[in-house]
């Protein structure tokens, strides 16, 4: 525990816990997006349904929710600790905005984008992760013998609302920003920087923070127009 306590006292530890935590929840978005892209399956849910309640009674999966949690909590504090520690460091301000030479918008957003990305969280944890578990709302099905929440109906319900559905666009436009510099910034706090790869890992990072932000962004959009119809 003493390591991780000097960790989180230091600014090099405090950076590698970032990277560390940030990677953790970059691989976390692409198993979260496999298993959402289910909601789109012409099944009448079933396949949505079937993975909700395996992820929901799976003993590994319910402890990998719980590292998963606080891995996003300590990203959050971490980041924040660090915001402050810059911010005292240098009170007055840069007058000419530091980065607009040779960093991007995104990179100099971070904190701003980190934010937005922790209260999308909250809202959406709130409207389906508490409602599964919580909520007495969520009707069930029987699939293939076995009675379950209709997770599939709850979510489709959600995105039949306009105004839920543009909700999750703009903010996995806000997470698209937020991984275009953090995934080659999580490497680069790591030392994983090598003149052979930067090229590389630059580009796999501009590919993720478009294609994941993209594909879970879809989801809504074609549920809330299969609704209309
Ligand atoms: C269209 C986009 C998305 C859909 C349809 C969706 C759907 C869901 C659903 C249905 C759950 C509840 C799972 C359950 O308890 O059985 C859930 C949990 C969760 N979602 Fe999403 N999600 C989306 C995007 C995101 C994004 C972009 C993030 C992060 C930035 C995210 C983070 C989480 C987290 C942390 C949980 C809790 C998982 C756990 O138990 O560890 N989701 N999501």
């Amino acid at each position: 525990m003493n390591w991780f306590l000097s960790a989180l006292t230091s600014g090099i530890g405090r950076k590698v816990i970032m990277s560390l935590t940030g990677l953790f929840l970059i691989l976390f978005l692409v198993i979260h997006l496999a298993g959402n892209l289910q909601l789109l399956k012409e099944d009448g849910g079933v396949a949505f349904n079937e993975y909700s309640h395996f992820m929901a009674h799976n003993p590994l999966i319910q402890f990998v929710s719980k590292a998963n949690f606080f891995f996003i909590l300590l990203h959050a504090f971490v980041s924040y600790t660090l915001y402050i520690k810059n911010k005292n460091a240098r009170p007055v301000g840069y007058k000419v905005s530091a980065g607009s030479a040779n960093s991007s918008w995104s990179s100099r957003s971070m904190s701003l984008l980190g934010t937005l990305i922790f209260i999308f969280i909250l809202l959406h944890l709130r409207g389906f992760w508490y409602e599964f578990k919580y909520g007495t709302e969520v009707t069930s099905t029987v699939v293939n013998g076995v009675e379950m929440h209709n997770a599939y109906q709850w979510v489709a319900d959600a995105y039949a609302n306009p105004l839920i559905a543009t909700f999750y666009v703009i903010s996995m436009l806000v997470l698209g920003f937020h991984l275009w510099h953090g995934f080659s910034s999580a490497f680069q706090s790591l030392g994983l920087n090598h003149v052979k790869y930067n090229g590389l890992i630059k580009l796999a990072g501009k590919f993720y923070a478009i294609a994941v932000p993209a594909a879970f962004a879809i989801i809504p959009v074609l549920l809330y127009l299969k609704s209309l119809s």
